[in-house]
């Protein structure tokens, strides 16, 4: 990046000293807002569009900005463009650079407009470019683990409460479970589009402006849904991006709870899931180690995220109206959310696809921990035994299977008749894990016909245009 001389400036008319040149690098964001330079040349194109409709600007002097943009994107893009820190920030090194090649019509292109109102527009077009792409990143996660419960519909595996074994689940139904979190995640990220995709320009500075601009036309061209209705809060709020981070804050804790399981399943002491030499790294010092890096490093990027959002809520918490330079500390954040949201998305939707199940080791933990000890209980009060004394009877014969250290199904029907006699043969066909998960069969159970039909519905909601 160059320096170049004080006159380059466009605000300098009433100034009498030059910018200290520390101050000058200090106050400068071009050297991370010129990742927006597609949507300043966007925005830039359809405001001059708009000028000449409307009368302000000539057809000529419309058509010398458009091309001229047009060729400062494609430099842009060959990497041959001069960012300069002296001209601060992206919308003034690419106006400059418009004037030095097009000439006195460049300078008309800021007529009816101000940089409050430019960024704020630039901000929206970029973060709404990339809530589409994450939600197609999201829906690839989601594909995969709708597929894994389609194909583990009948896999059993024991479900925990307080990670202790509670009840024998299918691990289809398990992946729906994240499914179900990932799929609310997708119709609030959308919602979050809606209210991202209003547009500022025309609200100029702060006031709006004396020319008769149409801001309609302008939505229209730019794909907007609809103006921002208050000039002041236009160029002055980010509650857009307090609300996209805020909404990938709650996306990285859910994927954190994911990475926690991935993390404990992958260990020696679990043994369930294989990551796939490709999301693993080893150590530098022992050999036997098989890494699960990924879900780590996603369950540590949360924390970010969510720092992120600490940092956008605290930018803006006492900001008087309308627009304060304090807003220029709003891109880093989102854009590093923005990052870190795509990257983690990435990542988990080709882990997931080939991620490999132990399904031995899952169904031998389900066999352990009297993991049937509520169907038990079940069967004593469909015999008509209330709950509650059918709670102590089936207490009192897992403390007998503990101390045998053998499992309830492992036990005799003579031994399960000391604690009841009213226990018959047919005991034993709820015992069992198979018969566990298929008798929870109604709509949210886990039973492999409802996980079945769950994965269809599931795949109908995710092809649904949104
Ligand atoms: N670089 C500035 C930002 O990111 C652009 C707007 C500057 N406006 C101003 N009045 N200084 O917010």
């Amino acid at each position: 990046m160059t320096t170049p001389a004080k006159t380059e400036k466009p605000w300098t008319g009433r100034f009498n000293q030059p910018t200290d040149q520390f101050v000058e690098a200090f106050t400068a964001s071009v050297s991370f807002d010129q990742r927006m330079y597609r949507q300043d040349i966007a925005g830039s194109i359809a405001h001059a569009t708009m000028l000449e409709a409307t009368g302000i600007l000539t057809r000529s002097e419309r058509d010398q900005i458009i091309t001229g943009l047009q060729e400062i994107e494609r430099e842009i893009e060959a990497g041959d463009f001069p960012w300069s820190i002296s001209l601060e920030d992206l919308h003034m090194n690419i106006e400059s650079r418009l004037t030095a090649r097009i000439g006195a019509s460049g300078k008309k292109l800021h007529t009816g407009r101000s940089r409050n109102d430019q960024v704020a527009t630039d901000v929206r077009l970029y973060l709404r470019q990339e809530i589409d792409a994450i939600e197609g990143l999201l829906r690839q996660l989601q594909q995969a683990l709708i597929t894994l419960a389609k194909e583990e519909a009948e896999t059993i595996m024991p479900g925990f409460t307080h990670l202790q074994t509670a009840q024998p689940v299918t691990f289809g139904h398990h992946m729906l479970a994240w499914n179900e979190m990932l799929q609310r995640d997708r119709q609030r990220l959308l919602e979050c589009r809606s209210r991202t995709n209003t547009l500022p320009l025309g609200a100029a500075a702060l006031a709006g402006t004396t020319y008769p601009i149409d801001r309609e036309m302008t939505a229209t061209l730019l794909g907007f849904e609809a103006i921002c209705s208050n000039s002041l809060d236009a160029v002055s709020d980010r509650d857009f991006a307090i609300e996209f981070t805020s909404w990938a804050s709650l996306l990285m804790v859910h994927l954190s709870r994911f990475s926690e399981e991935l993390v404990l399943w992958s260990s020696a002491q679990f043994d369930w899931v294989d990551l796939g030499d490709s999301f693993c790294t080893g150590s530098s010092i022992m050999p036997q180690k098989k890494n699960p890096d990924v879900p780590e490093l996603v369950r540590g990027k949360s924390s970010r995220v969510i720092g992120n959002l600490t940092t956008l809520l605290t930018l803006m918490k006492s900001q008087p109206l309308a627009y304060n330079k304090d807003n220029q500390e709003d891109k880093e954040p989102l854009f590093d959310t923005i990052d870190t949201v795509k990257g983690s998305l990435k990542v988990y939707a080709a882990m997931m696809a080939q991620i490999t199940l132990k399904r031995e080791k899952m169904y031998a933990s389900a066999e352990s921990g009297f993991a049937t000890a509520t169907d038990l209980a079940d069967y004593l009060v469909r015999g008509g035994i209330p709950f509650r004394d059918a709670h102590e009877i089936v207490g009192k014969s897992v403390s007998y299977a503990i101390d045998k250290q053998c499992d309830l199904a492992q036990l005799e029907l003579s031994e399960l008749q000391q604690f009841c006699a009213e226990i018959k043969e047919d005991v034993f066909s709820v015992l069992t894990l198979e018969g566990s998960v298929a008798a929870r069969n109604h709509p949210g159970g886990t039973a492999p016909e409802q996980v079945k039909a769950a994965a269809k519905r599931a795949i109908t909601l995710l092809q649904q245009v949104s």
